[in-house]
């Protein structure tokens, strides 16, 4: 995950970043166009831990940063006091917490999340890059864990989010074994597993299987993108798709 960002939604005013009115404008029409359900966009980005994703949510962030109106990047869980507290005892790995327990704790985060942050800024407009959605809880509740079927679990998630959706999911996806690699040299941290990345090998193979079989069955909306290159790489099979969506 990005340090830079930690713990926060973020509000990225382009006033910060040089802006040029004609091009907010021209992107909010091709926003507006582009998008049939004449909405803004929320861009979501998934993965196993250490596939990468936080690196390229913030890469992504920058670059709209300098052409959109507004963006605003959150991360879950967490984006919120009340969510960022549920992290807390989620990530604590000196605590027993049974998979369905689990599973709404996440849901609960989440919950807080739309209601506080993403619902009132998508009524604004605007661009919404979430650092992991609902999909994770498909994935690693229903794929890792087995608390429940994903049919399930993600029509229950259409009531967490009060049916905010989003338009774009990237899966940046890579082996477990590579993530596990990218894990441990972590910009050289020294530090305890969190209580997820605890779960192991198998857990994590699971997960992404299932995140593959979720980006096989919808493919109008999950792109997937091999995360085993360089974050030059990656950011340029990203920046592909969303420039497709933009312009
Ligand atoms: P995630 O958010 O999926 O857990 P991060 O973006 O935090 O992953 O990246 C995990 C680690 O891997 C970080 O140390 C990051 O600098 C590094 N990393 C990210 N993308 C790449 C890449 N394409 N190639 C090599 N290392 C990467
Ligand atoms: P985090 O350090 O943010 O991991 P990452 O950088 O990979 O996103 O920790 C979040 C952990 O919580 C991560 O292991 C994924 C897990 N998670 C779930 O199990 N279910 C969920 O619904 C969400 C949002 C995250």
């Amino acid at each position: 995950m990005c340090r830079l960002y930690e713990n926060q939604a973020i509000l990225c005013s382009v006033s910060l970043y040089n802006y040029d009115k004609n091009v907010d404008y021209r992107v909010s029409t091709a926003l507006k166009d582009s998008n049939q359900q004449g909405r803004d966009m929320i861009i979501s980005f998934e993965g196993i831990d250490g596939s990468g994703k936080s690196t390229q949510a913030h890469r992504l962030m920058a670059r709209l940063s300098r052409e959109a109106k507004e963006i605003m990047y959150v991360r879950e869980p967490g984006g919120t006091e009340v969510s960022e507290r549920i992290r807390d005892v989620l990530l604590d790995p000196g605590l027993t917490i049974f998979p369905f327990a689990e599973m709404l704790l996440f849901s609960a985060a989440r919950s807080q999340l739309v209601q506080e942050k993403i619902k009132p800024f998508h009524a604004r407009g605007g661009i919404i890059i979430c650092d992991r959605f609902f999909d994770s809880t498909v994935a690693y509740q229903g794929g890792g864990r087995g608390v429940a079927d994903a049919d399930w679990l993600e029509s229950f998630q259409r009531t967490v989010t009060a049916g905010v959706w989003p338009d774009r999911t990237y899966l940046v996806d890579i082996t477990v074994t590579e993530a596990t690699k990218r894990l441990a040299s972590r910009s050289g941290e020294k530090r305890l597993a969190d209580r997820m990345e605890q779960a192991g090998g198998p857990f994590f193979e699971r997960v992404r299987a299932t995140y593959l079989s979720l980006a096989e069955k919808d493919p109008k909306r999950y792109v997937v993108i091999d995360g085993s290159g360089s974050e030059d790489e990656v950011e340029s099979q990203i920046w592909k798709d969303v420039s497709s969506l933009l312009y």
